[in-house]
């Protein structure tokens, strides 16, 4: 880890409330995360986090955490939030990631008042595609619990018109949400990952994370193989070779013609205003 931006103490304050560390005769302690992966919800959450975990550096919360957006979790505060977090060495970063975090407005004042100079992962996919993925997930979750679940068509357009009212399309509107962080962090704090190039090809992508997060270059060509059964990348962490679970890479339902036209369409200014607000554009249909 870069030497000349040390960790913050790790005592923590809130509230009033002051928690002295506990360090484990091992060596290690439980740290507030210094970086969190903010979503998006089916940008590639999961692949991020394991992916900068093969960085030594890094210490990654296993579990999404969901301590910022859900108030039974908030209301225990930040001991309870501490208490989730990984073992790791005083020189290493702890990462936690809750992909809702992105699209919950209450969410970035109450990081910023932990720490304000906490640095942000926004990992995105082509909004199109992530309203599908979004649909397909909770698809096979209506399915495993034997229910039926509305054909994507009917939900993406009410009388003719793209329906504001389905939530899934709602998390795709990106600069939306990025206004409601950028009131509290300035871009700077803010590194939007590529999710398309990571899931096609890692190495690059992670090579800029490691630069924003001032990590020493660590993450190579070794440790990532092409699974050609897959169609994607694993990882490989000491020889210890993992791809991501079979979900990751399902397959979308078919959606008529004309509805994906209208969605394109529809995000085309949505997006616009998104490359403006992060004065860089991403290769979105
Ligand atoms: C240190 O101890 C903690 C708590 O028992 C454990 O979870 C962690 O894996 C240990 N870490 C190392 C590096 O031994
Ligand atoms: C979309 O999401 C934002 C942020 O959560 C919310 O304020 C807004 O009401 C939502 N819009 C619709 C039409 O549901
Ligand atoms: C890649 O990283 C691994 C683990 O840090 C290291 O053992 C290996 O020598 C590196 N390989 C290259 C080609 O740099
Ligand atoms: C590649 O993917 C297939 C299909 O999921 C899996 O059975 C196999 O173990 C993987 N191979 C490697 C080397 O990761």
């Amino acid at each position: 880890m870069n030497k000349e931006k040390e960790p913050k103490p790790n005592n923590i304050s809130m509230q009033g409330l002051r928690v002295q560390p506990y360090i484990h005769p091992n060596g290690t302690l439980q740290q507030l995360p210094q970086i969190i992966i903010i979503g998006v919800r089916k940008g590639g959450t999961r692949a991020l986090i394991e992916m900068l975990s093969l960085h030594s550096a890094v210490a990654a919360a296993q579990n999404e955490v969901h301590f910022f957006d859900w108030e039974s979790h908030f209301q225990r505060g930040l001991p309870w939030y501490l208490s989730q977090m990984p073992y790791s060495f005083p020189e290493q970063l702890t990462v936690e990631k809750t992909p809702a975090y992105f699209t919950s407005s209450k969410v970035p004042k109450r990081i910023h008042r932990m720490n304000p100079d906490i640095k942000l992962l926004l990992i995105l996919r082509d909004p199109t595609e992530r309203v599908l993925s979004d649909y397909t997930q909770v698809f096979y979750n209506r399915l495993q619990k034997h229910k039926h679940y509305q054909p994507i068509e009917s939900l993406l357009v009410k009388d003719g018109e793209i329906n504001l009212g389905y939530k899934a399309l709602n998390r795709s509107l990106y600069y939306r949400h990025m206004q409601n962080w950028l009131q509290f962090f300035p871009l700077e704090s803010i590194h939007v990952v590529d999710g398309d190039e990571l899931i096609r090809d890692p190495l690059p992508e992670m090579k800029k994370v490691e630069r924003f997060l001032k990590l020493e270059p660590q993450i190579n060509t070794s440790n990532f193989y092409f699974n050609k059964t897959k169609g994607f990348y694993c990882l490989r962490d000491h020889g210890r070779e993992r791809c991501l679970h079979d979900s990751k890479g399902r397959a979308h339902p078919h959606v008529a013609p004309a509805v994906l036209h209208k969605l394109h369409l529809f995000f085309h200014e949505p997006n616009k205003k998104f490359f403006e607000l992060v004065g860089r554009t991403f290769n979105w249909k």
